[in-house]
This record gives C-alpha cells, sequence and structure tokens, in this order.
C-alpha cells in the first residue's frame, strides 16, 4: 500500500484504522470503541481501555526476549560518559524507582514534575511515573526558577524529581538553587524531593524534604504496573501560548502508545531493535515522544546525546555518534544543522566517519529551510525529511512516510497530512481557502489518538486557543499553504509565539518580565530573523516620564531580567529604547510590521495606523542594533 491508500484507508474509516493500529499495543483490557464523543467537539480516543505505558515501553520487550537489548545509550561528550542500559536493566531500575515514589505516598493520578538535564535518569524518571500512573511533568533545564514555579503551582505535584545540575559547554548549571527558589517562589508545596546527585555537583539536601536518589531507593519493594484507563492523563507538557501562563498539554495514554508506536514504522522506518535517534532534550515535546516513548514502546535502542552540535567537542559529533552507535534514523532541528553547517560547510567532519547505517534524516521544530535540507542531502546522501508537529499533537501533523512510501520531496514543504489529520486552509471567516492561496491552517475534528484533549486546569482556555475560532476544527496557530499536489507549507505563526533555536517562546511572556522593570512604561517583543537560530526575541522599551538613567544600563537590566525570570534559553540580548510604539488608532501595537521593519522586507502602511512617522523611529532604533539595514 502506498500514501494514498493508507490515507484514504484511514479517511474511509478512522475508528476501524486506529483499532487496528491498537493490537500492536499491549492492553490490560483492549479497546472496544476507538473514539467517544464528549460533546462541544471534545473527543477522547480508547477511553474503556485498560492499559500501561511503562509495561509497553519496558516490562513487555523483556517478556519477548528483548531484555538483553540496549534500550538506552547515554553518550555525553560534555561530561566525556558513555553507558548503556538494557531493557531489563531499566525495568529493574525503573521499578525500584516506582517503588520507592510509592513508598512515600506517589499514586496513580498524582503529579510529579521532573527536572533533570539529558541524562538517563530523566526517562527513568517518567517512566517511573507512568508505572504507577502518577502524571509527569517534565520542566525543561534552561528555565529560570520562576518559569519552573509558574509550573508547579499549576500542577501542584506531590514530588519533584531533579538532579543536582546540568552541564552545559563551559559551565556547570546549579539546578538545586534553582528547584529551591522555585519552591521558595511557588504556593504549592511538594511533599518530597528527589535529587539525583551526579559526580560534577554534589547539592546540598534540605532536611525532611528532599531525598538522595540512591537512598531513598534502599531496600523498599519494587513497584508493579498499575493498569490506567485510557483516557487517563500520560503526562502534562507546558508550551508557550501568548501570555507569561504557559499551556499545560495533556497526553492521553492509550492514544498516546497507539500513534507513537505506528510512526516508528511507518514514518521514521524503524524496525524493533534498530537504534533510533533524536537529538532534542526530554524537556521539549520532541523528546518526549521520540526520546522517551515512541522509540522504546517500539522496542527500539534510543540515544541520549547530552551535547551540542557543535563545540562539544566539534561540528563531527553528530556524525560520530551516528557511527559509533549505528543510528539508522536520525531526529534534529534545522539550526543544529545550520550550526554544524557554519562550520563545516563542506562537510570535512561528515567524510570522516562511516555512515552507512543511517538511513533517513528528519527535521522538526521551526521551518526547515531549503538550503539546510540541500546541504544535509549533499552531505549525507539519504532522504531528508521536514516534518510539521506541535507540542499539543505529540506526533507529526504532515510529513513523508518513509515506511509507508517516500515521497518526492518538495523543498519548504513537510509533504502531506499524516493518517488522523484532515487539514485545511481556511480564511478569517473560516471558509476553506483555494489551492495555493495563504491561509490559517486548521486540523478537522476529531484529532487523531495521542493529541491533546484538553489543557491541564484550563478547559476555557483550551476552548479559546484552539476550538472557537474554527467552529469544528482545532485551529493549529500557524499560517500555510496546500498546493494543487496536496503537499502542505507552513509559513509563519498566527499568535505571538517565536520560535529561538527550534524553541517555542512567548513574545507576551517576555512582555510580561520586561514590563515588571521599574522604568519601562510600556514594551513590545517581536522575532526577527536570525541566520542560525531562526528568529531572535528582540525588545523595545518605552520609559517611564522622568526617567533618565543610561538607555544602555537599563538594557542590561532588561536582558538579565528576562534571563533570571524566564532563563537563558530566551535568548534574550536584543533590546533597545524608543519613545513611543506604533499602534493602530485603537491602540494595538503593530508587531509585524516592525518585523517586516527590522527584516527589511517590504510591507504595505497599516491603514490603521495612529502616526506613520513612528516607523522612522523605530527603524533608525532598530539600525543601531544591526537590523533594518536593506
Ligand atoms: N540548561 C541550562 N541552560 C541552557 C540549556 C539547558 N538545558 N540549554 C540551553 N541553555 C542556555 C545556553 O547555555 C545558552 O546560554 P548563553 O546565553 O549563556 O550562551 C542559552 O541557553 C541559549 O542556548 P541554545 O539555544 O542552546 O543556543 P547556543 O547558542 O548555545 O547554541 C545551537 C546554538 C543552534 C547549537 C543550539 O541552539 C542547538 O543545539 N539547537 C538545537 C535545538 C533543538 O534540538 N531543539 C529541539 C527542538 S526539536
Ligand atoms: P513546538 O510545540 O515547540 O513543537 O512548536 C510547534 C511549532 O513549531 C509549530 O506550530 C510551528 O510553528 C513550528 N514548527 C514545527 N515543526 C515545523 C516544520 N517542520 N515546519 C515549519 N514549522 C514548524
Amino acid at each position: 500500500m502506498g500514501y494514498n491508500d493508507v490515507y484514504q484507508a484511514w479517511k474511509a474509516d478512522p475508528e476501524g484504522f486506529w483499532m487496528e493500529q491498537a493490537k500492536a499495543i499491549d492492553w490490560v483490557e483492549a479497546p472496544k470503541q476507538a473514539l467517544y464523543d464528549r460533546g462541544d467537539h471534545i473527543y477522547e480516543w480508547f477511553a474503556d481501555a485498560k492499559v500501561n505505558t511503562c509495561w509497553n515501553a519496558v516490562d513487555r520487550h523483556v517478556e519477548n526476549g528483548r531484555g538483553e537489548q540496549t534500550a538506552i545509550i547515554y553518550d555525553s561528550p560534555i561530561t566525556h560518559t558513555k553507558r548503556e542500559i538494557s531493557y531489563v536493566e531499566l525495568r529493574n531500575r525503573v521499578a525500584n524507582l516506582a517503588g520507592a515514589l510509592r513508598a512515600k505516598g506517589v499514586e496513580k493520578g498524582d503529579r510529579v514534575i521532573i527536572y533533570m538535564p539529558m541524562i538517563p535518569e530523566a526517562l527513568e524518571a517518567m517512566l517511573a511515573c507512568a508505572r504507577l500512573g502518577a502524571v509527569h511533568s517534565v520542566v525543561f533545564g534552561g528555565f529560570a526558577s520562576n518559569e519552573l514555579a509558574v509550573r508547579i503551582d499549576d500542577a501542584k505535584p506531590k514530588a519533584i524529581i531533579a538532579a543536582s545540575c546540568g552541564m552545559e559547554p563551559g559551565r556547570v548549571i546549579h539546578y538545586k538553587p534553582l528547584l529551591d527558589g522555585a519552591i521558595d517562589l511557588a504556593k504549592h508545596k511538594p511533599d518530597f524531593c528527589v535529587i539525583f546527585q551526579r559526580e560534577q555537583e554534589v547539592a546540598k539536601l534540605i532536611e525532611g524534604r528532599d531525598y538522595n536518589w540512591h537512598g531513598f531507593q534502599f531496600g523498599v519493594e519494587p513497584a508493579e504496573c498499575v493498569p490506567v484507563e485510557g483516557n487517563h492523563p500520560a503526562y502534562i507538557l507546558y508550551t508557550s501560548g501568548t501570555t507569561g501562563q504557559p499551556k499545560g498539554v495533556i497526553r492521553p495514554t492509550a492514544g498516546h502508545l497507539v500513534a507513537l508506536n505506528w510512526t516508528m514504522k511507518n514514518l521514521y522506518n524503524v524496525d524493533p531493535g534498530d537504534v533510533f535517534w533524536a537529538a532534542s532534550d526530554v524537556g521539549w515535546v520532541v523528546g518526549h515522544s521520540y526520546i522517551t516513548y515512541g522509540p522504546l514502546v517500539h522496542g527500539n535502542t534510543t540515544i541520549v546525546f547530552e551535547g551540542k552540535p557543535v563545540g562539544t567537542p566539534d561540528a563531527g559529533t553528530f556524525w560520530r555518534v551516528i557511527s559509533e552507535h549505528k543510528v539508522k534514523s536520525f531526529f534534529t532541528a534545522p539550526t543544529a544543522f545550520r550550526a554544524v553547517k557554519r562550520e563545516d560547510p563542506k562537510g570535512e567532519f561528515v567524510k570522516k566517519y562511516d555512515l552507512s547505517c543511517l538511513k533517513a534524516v528528519y527535521l522538526a521544530g521551526e521551518r526547515a529551510d531549503p538550503d539546510t535540507i540541500v546541504w544535509a542531502q549533499d552531505q549525507l546522501k539519504v532522504p531528508v525529511i521536514d516534518h510539521w508537529w506541535q507540542t499539543e499533537t505529540g506526533w507529526c501533523i504532515a510529513g513523508n512516510p518513509l515506511g509507508i512510501e517516500e515521497l518526492p520531496t518538495k523543498l519548504g514543504s513537510p509533504a502531506k497530512p499524516m493518517p488522523g489529520y484532515d487539514i485545511q486552509i481556511l480564511d478569517e471567516a473560516g471558509h476553506p481557502m483555494p489551492k495555493g492561496e495563504l491561509g490559517a491552517i486548521a486540523v478537522k475534528l476529531p484529532l487523531p489518538p495521542g493529541t491533546l484533549p484538553g489543557l491541564w486546569n484550563a478547559e476555557a482556555r483550551f476552548k479559546k486557543s484552539y476550538l472557537e475560532h474554527f467552529p469544528g476544527y482545532y485551529e493549529t496557530g500557524d499560517a500555510g499553504m496546500i498546493d494543487d499536489d496536496g503537499y502542505v507549507y507552513i509559513m509563519a505563526r498566527t499568535d505571538d509565539v517565536i520560535n529561538v533555536a527550534g524553541h517555542r517562546l512567548s513574545t507576551g511572556g517576555m512582555e510580561e518580565v520586561l514590563a515588571s522593570h521599574p522604568d519601562v512604561a510600556e514594551c513590545a517583543v517581536i522575532g526577527v530573523t536570525d541566520q542560525l537560530k531562526g528568529q531572535l526575541p528582540l525588545g523595545f522599551l518605552c520609559l517611564s516620564s522622568g526617567v533618565n538613567r543610561p538607555h544602555d544600563e537599563i538594557v542590561k537590566e532588561c536582558v538579565k531580567l528576562v534571563r533570571d525570570k524566564i532563563g537563558p534559553v530566551a535568548a534574550f540580548k536584543l533590546a533597545c529604547v524608543v519613545d513611543r510604539l506604533p499602534k493602530t488608532r485603537s491602540g494595538k501595537i503593530l508587531r509585524a510590521t516592525m518585523v517586516k521593519i527590522a527584516d527589511s522586507e517590504e510591507f504595505k502602511l497599516p491603514a490603521t495606523i495612529d502616526d506613520p512617522a513612528i516607523l522612522d523611529e523605530i527603524r533608525e532604533a532598530l539600525q543601531t542594533l544591526g537590523y533594518a539595514k536593506g
């Protein structure tokens, strides 16, 4: 069957299609019904089933004779460490950790926050929660205390599992003070914390609250897998919306298992036993789906890579890891390839390694620019697949399913909709747009298994953000088009979310932080084009009247404020002071126009602009930062 046959088979009988895929999962009680319509455009999949995620990701492989196969390869060029964990070891380690968590009172439905770097223990913590039916929420290690505190207050975790530190090139990230700071800031207090002490830093534990990862497992009974309902939340993952309050995307257990397992063969074309590597971070959705759950559920070997594409130690790291661990399918972000290409445009490092094991490369997280794709194709001589997805969906919306059929590549397009997704381009009023015309990208409801059924603690926000604008559709927040051959093109966001080095960030969130500076009366943050990171945030600051301190001092304080409040990962380093912001007569800040000026693109003067002269001031300010030069 080719792509069209599979897509049509899904379209003809969506529930039958997913019931068939569900057979690949080990159920405690198999689903009798696929889809549940809960009314008001809310749907759930496999709600009547009973299942355990950890069983499917770990134990069943041991039962089925894969116990000695390597489950996790840890490769850390930053700490010069390599380690392998077999499925049977993983089962034992996870069962012990789960047993210790249970002994301290963690039960099905309790939330557990995980704040860990790229070490195997991060995956073990996730799996231990899944084993108990506890709902984990992994917080990216590059986030500051304040961001962690916001997530603690929203998820209200019974426990927090953290490492003593993370490692960035040339510096140790002290996680423990960040964690302590977050718990101080948060209103909700966890019952206890579990700290994994790394060799690079031994953190001070707070007696009665903090337990040592090893010590607290001593003498406990290992835990068995706890069956949960198909619609039980597997995890909550916070992602950026338009405000500083992140959205807690809920991942439903059964659909997650069925969908991810389907993608491993059909999209990524790997068989059980093959090595699959996603060079992302467990703090992001790519890490959840394709470092932890997808490969393990499917019986693959997954790689936990603690390093960067360049500088750890050089631009050949990716190729070294691929060749050394026999990676068959490799997943990274375009920005990582741009970083490698910048240091090694001619691929001198590529030539040093035997990459015959590598069969395909997958890119996601941001738009894959044609130059980067062509460079990767030339260097690696394998299909380079752009595929589009979001934290909300948890897996690919549009892509090129190599395990079914290799569709011809069209540069700039992540190819075609995956089964489960009926993608439509709509105008502002919700009418379908003609082929080739730009509009809002929406997906006809219901979304497929594994996608979000809601936001944690925020039903009204869920409906408002995704369901209300186009009734009967899921609003993706992306704009784009579909061509005559059915290829999808993702062009821009329709909201204030920007994408910095494959990381999704809220300009609204940064504005809230800047506005808290005592000298800032008003501000705006936009995403300007960057050759390496895709976009970079740039802030405009209007000062309160009477403030006459040097502007560069205020700018420096603002940069530090964003770093302290959101984290270094926001990469907020560009800001300037302006007298006024360009607005419409109704007071809406013209961010899109400022982006066009910064990027030296042509733009139409908005008809509703209050005072066009302000745009010249904005251009001058941007020029001082090296933008708007064209
Ligand atoms: N913990 C603490 N700090 C972190 C961190 C973490 N887990 N990850 C990044 N940071 C810090 C970095 O040290 C850097 O700090 P600095 O401002 O002091 O230099 C800042 O956050 C920005 O980090 P990063 O985005 O990694 O930029 P970089 O300039 O260090 O490296 C790239 C550039 C392109 C190599 C890097 O962005 C990259 O590897 N991108 C790929 C992203 C990716 O895989 N995304 C997954 C989505 S699919
Ligand atoms: P995240 O939720 O962090 O995965 O970010 C999702 C957003 O990243 C999408 O809504 C897009 O804006 C962007 N994105 C992800 N993958 C792609 C892609 N292949 N092409 C274009 N944009 C992408």
